[in-house]
């Protein structure tokens, strides 16, 4: 799925008008034709064969960690001295290898690419989208530490969650749907409902248990310390993108799965290293970069715009509730959202290798 939406957004941007010779892998349809990109290109390669992959001067994958680990390994060891960028997690923590976002980050990767490093990876897309949203305040250098607490859309477990998702949302549906009209006694249906959804008759072979009408507290594996491995990756990656891993911000929270499709949005408490009106607050974060866009925090705006139902496909980045907490005026209250697929995966490795073209 990061692969279609990033060939999508390679074919609007014509970054295809700028790479010489595109060459397409494939690891189950070699020798078929290629995807249609307004030029000629060979027949599709065996993304198997260190070989062929050995000729080229920068490779993206979107084929998934697995793929990453089985042949990254090899094609290094062969003596391959090109560009690998790919959206996997399997390199992300490695000395040699830097997390992209550049709208966040332009200064390592610069460095990097100055000190020689060959390997650039996306980052886990909460984190990333986090500093879409978060990154003003981040480069002022003004936070002490955040908490998280995430609203993670099916998008992040893969196409196959997704179509989950909206076969529980029709199976609760026909459960009901000849109850719904204006004088039906609302607390049957919703008897029917909760018997439905613990019934043991939604599909679950992805989620493990009903998404819709529910929640998942809970997102990827456990590690030893209690946190799930998407919470890690909120302090680790970080302050890695950042290049703070030497003296990180401390970040933590609870990553949960929600019914939306591809947005995931995010409600922080951020502890301020100082007392910073509102207002200039607003403005660091408008600043940071092209795609944020600050939501002043009135009820209206807040439901017309800091929704996935208003993000989805799109690269905006809104923020807002942004408010003063009662724990006192270092506490600032903020929530955002942000397409998964964009920001989150796709985006940042189509604008790596345009970095490395220009
Ligand atoms: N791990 C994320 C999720 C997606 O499950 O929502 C990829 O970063």
């Amino acid at each position: 799925m990061v692969g279609s939406v990033l060939m999508q957004r390679m074919r609007d941007e014509r970054d295809f008008d700028l790479i010489e010779e595109p060459v397409f892998f494939t690891t189950s349809q070699v020798g078929e034709a290629g995807p249609d990109i307004g030029k000629s290109i060979p027949a599709l390669k065996d993304a198997n064969s260190i070989d062929e992959l050995k000729q080229m001067d920068a490779i993206i994958s979107c084929q998934g960690g697995d793929y990453t680990k089985a042949i990254f390994p090899q094609l290094r060891a062969a003596g391959w001295q090109g560009y690998w960028i790919d959206a996997a997690s399997s390199l992300r923590m490695d000395d040699d290898s830097l997390i992209i976002l550049d709208p966040v980050n332009l200064d390592v990767i610069k460095d990097g690419l100055s000190r020689g490093v060959k390997n650039f990876v996306g980052g886990n897309c909460t984190v990333s989208l986090m500093l879409m949203g978060l990154g003003g305040l981040f480069k002022a250098g003004q936070i002490e530490w955040l908490t998280s607490m995430t609203y993670q859309a099916a998008s992040g477990g893969g196409a196959r969650h997704m179509r989950e998702l909206i076969s529980q949302m029709g199976i609760i549906h026909g459960s009901v749907a000849d109850k719904l009209d204006a004088s039906s006694a609302i607390l049957e249906v919703d008897r029917i409902v909760a018997e439905t959804i613990r019934s043991g008759q939604m599909p679950t072979d992805n989620f493990g248990v009903p998404l819709a009408g529910s929640l998942i507290p809970w997102i990827d594996s456990a590690l030893e310390n209690g946190q799930s491995r998407e919470e890690w990756k909120g302090f680790a990656e970080t302050n890695k993108i950042l290049g703070l891993s030497a003296s990180p911000v401390p970040i933590d929270g609870t990553c949960v799965r929600i019914g939306a499709m591809r947005c995931h949005s995010q409600a922080f408490t951020i502890k301020l290293k100082q007392d910073i009106p509102v207002d200039e607050i607003e403005g660091m974060l408008a600043e940071a970069n092209d795609w944020v866009k600050v939501i002043p925090n009135d009820r209206d705006l807040t439901m017309q715009e800091l929704t996935p139902a208003k993000v989805t496909g799109t690269l905006s980045v809104p923020v807002g509730r942004l408010r003063k907490m009662n724990m006192g005026p270092q506490y600032l209250n903020a929530f955002s959202v942000g397409d998964q697929l964009l920001w989150g995966a796709a985006e940042p490795l189509r604008r790596m290798l345009r970095i490395l073209m220009a």
